[in-house]
């Protein structure tokens, strides 16, 4: 296939439409690259490996945040919403990132944590300041407590982390955290709130960036009128109603048919995408319209086995609800909040969400014991084949395209994961795991992710999957992403898809309206492809003559681009 090709394709998607079938890279800058030399990730760290996002051939990056912040909550506790955390560099470093990517046609997704704010806002220490019945305290949900002397919480409710979901302040009053403590969440009945927002999505939309990725986008609105149910009533509670308490109420819709007259005012409009766990794909759909953010993650991939069945009902589903909603589907296998796919998909007996045997596998002395590690990467790479060759946006890791595992050899008092210390399930373990700062080359003090030991400890095996090593390594894991990443762009035109009956309940095969054809073998038995072998121009793992090999996948292009 030509170079021409390509660059034809990938110019198509160069329009106000480049989001629909994106390939987004999403970049923890914690823990991406160190450029001054603290340990710490930063904005400079990003500029400086800019050239390797563009090698990698992705269409966008999501940057997790990087505005000032205590950490208590890996930057998801925000203390100042259009800034950058000084730590990480300034708003001209910031500016400097956005123009090199941009140059490359990397377009640039932040993120948005609306439901809460830090406890170090200014607006909270108004609040704390200002004392109760004041107008500063309105702006967060605080409420006297129960019994005689109000010193039990307004509610039993329980907090995602784990542990009480209100806190005591000094005067005596309550505030809400759906978080950490130290993630008191906001009333968005107040306009100040809604205001405030709009000029946050100014803010950066006029620094050129193209779309936001919305943190917890199903929690904003509340109904906390008194009576409160308990814990055990709200968890009875059905969510699909639009008027739970707590969680995806219909009328969040109205703040981001707010937000949706901002981003159509630049040119082109800027994008969204939502965060919401929500009850069902159709309430999903509603984050997803036009009116409103226009896109929602699909996370089902992501909670799946690696099986066939499972996968086929799964795309099936998003893409009908894409169809309705008008929307392009996003498929994820891996964020920063999840135990990474390559180990999900190698932890026997292979239900990678279970969480006990997370706590097992480590509490049985190290991986070796229960985690197989080859047979996990064989299946991951199989797994994002397939992903990458279906219609919608992908999601990508940082580090998944190196093959890395879950770092599971994380002492606790290392750890800094608060789902971790308040004892949240997320896999036994908390979140650290999948956190901890990439491997740039085989040797250094901190695999060149910089000058000084890592905020996270990295394990002696990075070293095999340093991004010197693979990309060197016709054959390594990284060498496939870029691979796939570059015909993907001629694969991803139109956004359906056909399934191919294989005659195998373990092998999918679909074909795209232009003849590109993805087949997934997720047996063990290998697949005979007979003359179509010849046509593969990209697979997991090498064909045995004509046949694919277990836990495998190949792309085959149409005829007429390998005349
Ligand atoms: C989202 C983020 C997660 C964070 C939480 C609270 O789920 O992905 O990392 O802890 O929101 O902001």
């Amino acid at each position: 296939m030509t170079d021409a090709t390509l660059t034809e394709s990938r110019d198509e998607a160069k329009t106000a439409e480049w989001w629909r079938q994106a390939a987004v890279y999403q970049i923890y800058p914690r823990s991406f690259a160190d450029a001054n030399g603290d340990g710490l990730g930063d904005i400079p760290g990003i500029l400086s490996r800019v050239d390797y996002l563009a090698d990698l051939g992705i269409d966008a990056v999501w940057l997790s945040p990087f505005y000032p912040s205590e950490l208590a909550d890996g930057g998801y506790d925000v203390a100042d919403y259009r800034n950058v955390d000084p730590r990480l560099g300034t708003l001209d470093d910031f500016d400097a990132m956005v123009e090199a990517l941009h140059a490359r046609g990397i377009h640039v997704i932040v993120d948005i944590v609306p439901n809460h704010s830090s406890d170090q806002h200014a607006w909270f220490q108004e609040a704390l300041a200002a004392g109760r019945g004041s107008e500063a305290r309105e702006r967060y949900i605080f409420r006297d407590g129960k019994g005689p002397d109000g010193s039990e919480p307004p509610t039993d409710w329980v907090s995602v982390f784990g542990g009480p979901a209100w806190q005591r302040v000094e005067d005596g009053q309550w505030y809400f955290h759906h978080f950490a403590t130290e993630q008191p969440d906001f009333n968005w009945n107040h306009p100040d709130v809604r205001e405030d927002f709009l000029k946050t999505l100014r803010f950066w939309s006029d620094r050129g960036v193209d779309g936001f990725r919305i943190d917890v986008a199903h929690m904003l609105t509340k109904d906390l009128t008194e009576p409160l149910p308990s814990r055990a009533e709200l968890e009875a509670m059905d969510s699909t109603t639009g008027v739970h308490p707590i969680t995806d109420r219909d009328d969040v819709h109205e703040v981001y048919a707010e937000w949706r007259k901002v981003f159509n005012s630049y040119d082109p409009p800027r994008t969204a995408v939502a965060e919401a766990w929500v009850a069902t794909p159709e309430r999903r759909a509603r984050y997803a319209s036009a009116e409103g953010l226009g896109q929602a993650f699909n996370f089902d991939l992501l909670e799946a086995d690696f099986d066939a069945p499972e996968f086929r009902a799964i795309i099936d589903e998003n893409l009908a609800q894409s169809r309705l909603s008008g929307s392009s589907t996003t498929w994820v296998l891996s964020n920063h909040d999840v135990t990474r796919h390559a180990t999900r998909y190698g932890l026997a007996p292979l239900r990678g969400r279970d969480v006990k045997q997370g706590t097992e596998w480590v509490a049985a002395g190290g991986p070796a014991d229960m985690l197989d590690r080859d047979r996990g990467l064989r299946r991951a790479k199989a797994a994002t084949l397939l992903l990458l060759g279906l219609p919608g946006s992908a999601y990508l890791y940082q580090g998944e395209e190196l093959g890395l595992h879950e770092v599971a050899e994380i002492a606790p008092e290392q750890r800094q994961d608060p789902a971790f210390f308040r004892g949240a399930e997320f896999d036994g373990l908390g979140r650290d795991g999948c956190r901890v700062p990439l491997p740039w080359s085989a040797d250094g003090v901190s695999f060149g992710f910089g000058s000084a030991p890592a905020h996270l400890p990295q394990p002696a095996w990075f070293a095999d999957h340093a991004v010197d090593a693979e990309a060197a390594d016709p054959a390594s894991t990284l060498s496939l992403y870029r691979e796939a990443l570059r015909l993907r762009h001629p694969l991803q035109t139109g956004e359906t898809l056909e399934w191919v009956e294989t005659g195998r309940a373990d092998v999918l095969r679909f074909v795209r309206p232009n003849g590109w054809q993805v087949v997934t073998n997720f047996g063990t038995e290998p697949f005979d492809l007979g003359a179509d072998a010849a046509d593969v121009v990209l697979s997991s793992a090498p064909l045995a003559g004509s046949a694919l090999p277990g836990e495998a996948s190949v792309w085959i292009a149409p005829a007429s681009l390998l005349s």
